[in-house]
């Protein structure tokens, strides 16, 4: 069963992932993304899972599609995408309709704890979304169980420094609802699942370069100076809580 701390389709799509916030985030990182890096760092996450054409993907929390659309595209990849946001999914189909990807990439309505195709993945992939789902063993046994026997694990993920936090970070985390853990703490979670060759690194630096890129994408770009202000503020926010050792960002890889 399911950890009843674990957030809701309800709660992402009437909180963080309203339509128009969705649209906001892919003026950030990029079209058809709604992650740091957006469609580079996907080309370069991508290309080091090393996997033959024709190998199935599942991409967890696929968010518009922006991973999957690259693996068919660029990649010969066969991909599953789910995400739990009801709001996110009819965008990221709406997008596979029109870029005519439908033979190669099926994205579905699915919470990630609730997979139920043991041995069939020759990779999972994810990108920033293990940050909302609080049962961390469940999390890692069920994706286990997906992979067939030699199949990949690698994933990107918000992560946070040793308690103490500051009461800023602390509110945030508590108000977004996250379940945060140091990148070290992290490697050990996946081990305990049973995935082998572990490795687990604080990307941090990367993090903070890309908000720096980002912060002058969002002062460019053409919106509402009412949303460019909102939003500026929020990834100052984001610079502090970094800069403070609180908010960190890892990159995870594994095998099964
Ligand atoms: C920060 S977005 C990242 C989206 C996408 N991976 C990307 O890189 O653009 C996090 C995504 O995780 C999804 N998500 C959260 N909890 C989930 C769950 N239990 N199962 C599937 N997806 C989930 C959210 O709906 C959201 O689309």
């Amino acid at each position: 069963m399911a950890n009843s701390n674990e957030v809701t389709q309800d709660f992402l799509d009437s909180v963080q992932y309203q339509p128009e916030s969705i649209l906001q985030y892919e003026l950030v990182y990029g079209e058809d993304f709604v992650s740091p890096g957006g469609k580079a760092l996907a080309q370069e996450m991508i290309a080091r899972l090393a996997l033959a054409p024709g190998s199935r993907v599942l991409d967890v929390g696929c968010g518009l599609g922006g991973s999957a659309f690259v693996m068919a595209r660029e990649f010969d990849l066969k991909v599953d995408g789910i995400d739990l946001s009801k709001n996110m999914l009819e965008m990221a189909n709406r997008k596979l309709t029109a870029y005519g990807l439908a033979g190669q990439v099926n994205l579905e309505w699915k919470d990630c704890l609730q997979l139920d195709c043991d041995g069939f993945y020759d990779a999972i992939y994810s990108r920033d979304v293990f940050l909302h789902i609080h049962d961390k063993s469940r999390l890692f046994s069920v994706l286990h169980a997906a992979l067939r026997t030699g199949g990949r694990l690698l994933f990107t993920d918000y992560c946070c420094g040793p308690k103490p936090w500051s009461d800023e970070f602390t509110d945030y985390v508590r108000e977004r609802e996250y379940d945060l853990h140091t990148p070290e703490a992290y490697a050990g979670l996946i081990e305990n699942a049973g995935f082998t060759s572990v490795t687990g690194e604080d990307i941090s630096a990367r993090f903070t370069e890309l908000l720096q890129a980002e912060t002058a994408r969002i002062a460019e770009a053409g919106m509402e100076a009412s949303v460019r202000e909102k939003l500026l503020d929020s990834w100052q926010q984001k610079i502090k809580r970094s800069k403070t050792g609180d908010q960190r960002w890892g990159f995870f890889t594994a095998v099964k």
